[in-house]
């Protein structure tokens, strides 16, 4: 069992993806489960305010640390959060998440997944308490909560029993390096547009090197850098 603790200023944000598709199933298998701090529960003051204005100046306002800490403080008397585990924090300025990440971090049994907003969050987060920060991508979007999701997405298919069978997995774009070769389903003829004749031969060694020379191809029209080993990370 994968545990997520998320810690967030909008929890109802994670009803909808959570109930569906991969991670809905996995829910309900009891394969992962994903537990959700409101982080308002946790403001010190009366207001129950969780951002505040920067020091120094300049727009936006930044997550304060006390629900953060607050929150943690609560997963470890409450819930037994242990020391050891991963306190992660979405932030653009995180590393960037790609397969290999995934599936380090798909071999952990819980982690808290800190989902930050506005403009920022404390730095004291960032070095008292946060073990990793982590970035879905060179973009910024409104907060953590949607590069939590895909987090969480990536790593539940990874579990074991998740997916049909482990085919899928291998077959998957990046888990072997390379993209994922073009796939078809039926008809085999759609609009006149015919289905590559080798897929309908039955003969696996020619499937597989079509699929293998595809697979190569693509990657080095699409993705270069990842056969020169040279992607950002
Ligand atoms: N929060 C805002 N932008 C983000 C990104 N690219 N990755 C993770 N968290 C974020």
């Amino acid at each position: 069992m994968l545990r997520f603790d998320i810690l967030t200023v909008f929890p109802e944000m994670f009803d909808s993806p959570l109930s569906s598709g991969v991670v809905g199933k996995a829910l309900k298998n009891k394969i992962i489960d994903v537990q959700c701090l409101d982080l308002r529960r946790f403001a010190s003051d009366q207001h129950k305010s969780v951002d505040d204005y920067p020091f120094g100046g300049g727009g936006g306002m930044i997550l304060k640390p006390e629900p953060i800490f607050g929150a943690v403080d609560h997963l470890i008397q409450n819930s037994d959060l242990k020391p050891s585990d991963s306190i992660i924090l979405l932030s653009p300025q995180g590393r960037k998440l790609d397969q290999k990440k995934a599936e380090d971090l798909a071999k952990h049994d819980r982690m808290v997944l800190i989902c930050g907003r506005y403009d920022g969050v404390d730095e004291r987060v960032v070095k008292h308490l946060v073990t990793e920060e982590v970035s879905i991508g060179d973009y910024v979007i409104s907060g953590g909560e949607l590069a939590a999701m895909v987090l969480i997405d990536a790593l539940t298919r990874l579990q074991q029993n998740v997916l049909g069978s482990a085919e899928s997995i291998e077959d998957d774009s990046h888990t072997s390096g390379l993209l994922q070769f073009p796939q078809y389903t039926r008809p085999s003829v759609f609009r006149e547009w015919e289905v590559p004749e080798v897929l309908l031969s039955g003969n696996h060694e020619e499937i597989k090197n079509f699929r293998d020379a595809e697979s190569i191809k693509r990657t080095l029209e699409r993705r270069p850098d990842l056969l020169q080993g040279t992607d950002s990370n």
